[in-house]
Formats: structure tokens, C-alpha cells, sequence
């Protein structure tokens, strides 16, 4: 599907469950309640969807949260989407749970997987998260790496005053493991952290000028790995890859290539659109052919961007959508 600016819509960001077992300060959202367990797709409906998505070009797809681990038999999911042999399946969660299914899911066919992590220290972990689980998350990343899973890629949000003091640490770490990736993300303004979030922003380039203290800095070259929005860079001498998301200061709406859909199957084109489109509904009142023409027309509707000065935050819980 090419959408305006000739964009290729490839890859669909699919939140399996809108529950989280951590609070992230940033994420989460006061007034947001989480969906009824009927209110939500089942795999079987989430797997047709998938289906029609696929017909029509998407070979990527991200699974995500809420948590998607919290939910039940999430492994089955990963197995059904697999058969649809496509061309990246990633799994992105925040760790807690993974100690206990690192095996199951890379025995189901999982190759990749992104963890959610913002600091390394356990006390700065209970403030932002609300949870004592740092250790959890830790050993989480240690087993999946060892159970083959390559490359692990880290998102870590950047947060001022925060964790601006651990961008070296983290590298470090990055540097330490080989199979893993660091990616440094900006904060974005999100209906639960709108009155703080310019407190808290921390830019690409001053992350960029605290890793220079490190060597130069070298680029990679564009997708070299993954194919989102991120950008890779190396350090001279030194054994570390990391990559940066630049939402707010190098924005990529032009060659934004994803869809999402949320656990109520709801589509939404764009994370700062304020609209969405009701595919469940679609889904249990008309024909395939019906739903995957709706996809179809939805898609190609999709934004050409969005805009921070005009748009007061995201509609959209990030909570329920996991970025
Ligand atoms: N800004 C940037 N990233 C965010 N995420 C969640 N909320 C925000 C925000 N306001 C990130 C999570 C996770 C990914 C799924 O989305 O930290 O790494």
C-alpha cells in the first residue's frame, strides 16, 4: 500500500492487550481504563485481521502492549502469526516476565525481541515505574540474549534531570554484549505527560554530545537493522552499535511505514490522529473481502503527519498502544 508522500505501508504495530504490570510515569494515563476481556480481539480474530493486513502488502508486524506477555498464551499467538511467514515479527515488552518465556518464545519461531528499559539503577527503576521488578528486567535481557535471541534492542526514553546521567552506562552495557542494541528514544508528549514533557525532553543532539565524549561518532548506514525510524551510529574504537528515535527533532512522518492496531481492534493511522477505525466491527459484521477493502481505503487515508505545535498531544493512550 502506498499512502501520500509515496509512502510504503509495510508494517503493523498490533497491541495484543491494553494491561501493564508497570506505571512508567510518561505512559501511563489517569484517565485511561483498561478493556473489557470482551471487548478485546481474540487471537483467532487478531490472526484474520492480520490476514487481510497481509493480503495487501504488510509483512511486518510489532506486538506489543499493555504488556503483551500478561496475556494468556501469548506464545500461540507468535506460533500463528509465524505461519503467515513474514518478514519480521518483533515482540517488544518490558522485561518482567521474560525470564520465564525467553525459551518458549524463540522455541515458537521468535527471532527478535525489544525490551523497554530507562535506567539500570534499581531505586530510579521504582520511581519511574512504580515496581520493584528492576532485577527481573535485568536478567530478562541476560537470558534472552543467551537464548539466542539477536539482536536484543533496548529502548530506553530519555528523561532529563532522569536519566541523562546513564547514557554512558548504558552504552557500556551496549558494549558489552554484543548481540545487544541500545536505542535512545526522545520523549514525546502524550496526554498523560503533557504538562511536563518539555521538563523532561532530552534531544537527540544532546545525547549525541554526551556519547562524543566517548570517540567519534560514526553513522551507519540507513536500515542496518530493523526498518523503522531509527538511526545507527558506531563508535570509534569501541565495540558498540546504538541507535537514536528522533520523534521531535528530526521527525519522520515522511517516511513513516506503520499502521497500529489496539487490542479493541481499532485501527489508527497515525499515533497523533485523532481518529480511528473500528475493524472489529467490521471484522464481525461483514465479508474478508469487505474488511480488507476498508483496510485497504483506511491506510491510504493515512495522515501525511503530524504537527506538535498545533497538536495538543497524543489522543491516543500510549499505554494502550505501547509507542
Ligand atoms: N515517548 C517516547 N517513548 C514512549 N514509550 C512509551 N511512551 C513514550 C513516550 N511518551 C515507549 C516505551 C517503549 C516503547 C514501546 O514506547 O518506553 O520503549
Amino acid at each position: 500500500m502506498v499512502g501520500s508522500y509515496d509512502r510504503k505501508i509495510d508494517t503493523l504495530r498490533i497491541s495484543i492487550t491494553d494491561r501493564c504490570n508497570l506505571n512508567c510515569f510518561y505512559c501511563k494515563n489517569k484517565n485511561f481504563f483498561h478493556s473489557s476481556k470482551t471487548s478485546i480481539l481474540s487471537y483467532e480474530e487478531i490472526f484474520k485481521i492480520v490476514k487481510c493486513f497481509v493480503s495487501l502488502g504488510i509483512n511486518k508486524i510489532k506486538l506489543t502492549g499493555g504488556e503483551p506477555l500478561l496475556r494468556k498464551q501469548s506464545v500461540d499467538l507468535i506460533k500463528i502469526l509465524l505461519s503467515l511467514h513474514l518478514e519480521d515479527l518483533v515482540l517488544t515488552t518490558n522485561g518482567t516476565l521474560l525470564t520465564g518465556y525467553a525459551s518458549q518464545l524463540y522455541g515458537a519461531g521468535l527471532k527478535r525481541i525489544n525490551i523497554s528499559l530507562d535506567t539500570l539503577k534499581k531505586d530510579k527503576f521504582m520511581f519511574l515505574t512504580g515496581s520493584d521488578r528492576f532485577e527481573d528486567v535485568f536478567e530478562g535481557i541476560k537470558v534472552s540474549l543467551k537464548t539466542g535471541f539477536s539482536p536484543v534492542k533496548l529502548n530506553v526514553v530519555l528523561l532529563k534531570g532522569i536519566n541523562d546521567d546513564e547514557i554512558i552506562d548504558f552504552i557500556e552495557l551496549g558494549e558489552k554484549y554484543e548481540s545487544l542494541i541500545i536505542r535512545f528514544i526522545e520523549l514525546m508528549p502524550a496526554n498523560s505527560n503533557l504538562k511536563d514533557w518539555k521538563r523532561y525532553f532530552l534531544s537527540r543532539a544532546e545525547v549525541l554530545n554526551e556519547i562524543k565524549k566517548l570517540g567519534k561518532v560514526i553513522p551507519k548506514e540507513k536500515n542496518f537493522t530493523g526498518f523503522g525510524p531509527a538511526e545507527y551510529f558506531e563508535i570509534f574504537e569501541h565495540k558498540v552499535t546504538f541507535g537514536i528515535i528522533s520523534p521531535i527533532t528530526k521527525p519522520f512522518c515522511s517516511t513513516c511505514n506503520r499502521v497500529r492496531m489496539n487490542c479493541k481492534g481499532e485501527l489508527i493511522l497515525c499515533l497523533y490522529g485523532a481518529s480511528s477505525i473500528d475493524l472489529k466491527y467490521f471484522l464481525r459484521n461483514s465479508s474478508e473481502e469487505d474488511l480488507t477493502s476498508i483496510i485497504r481505503q483506511s491506510v491510504l487515508r493515512k495522515p501525511t503527519g503530524y504537527n506538535f505545535g498545533e497538536v495538543p498531544g497524543s489522543k491516543v493512550a500510549m499505554c494502550e498502544i505501547g509507542g
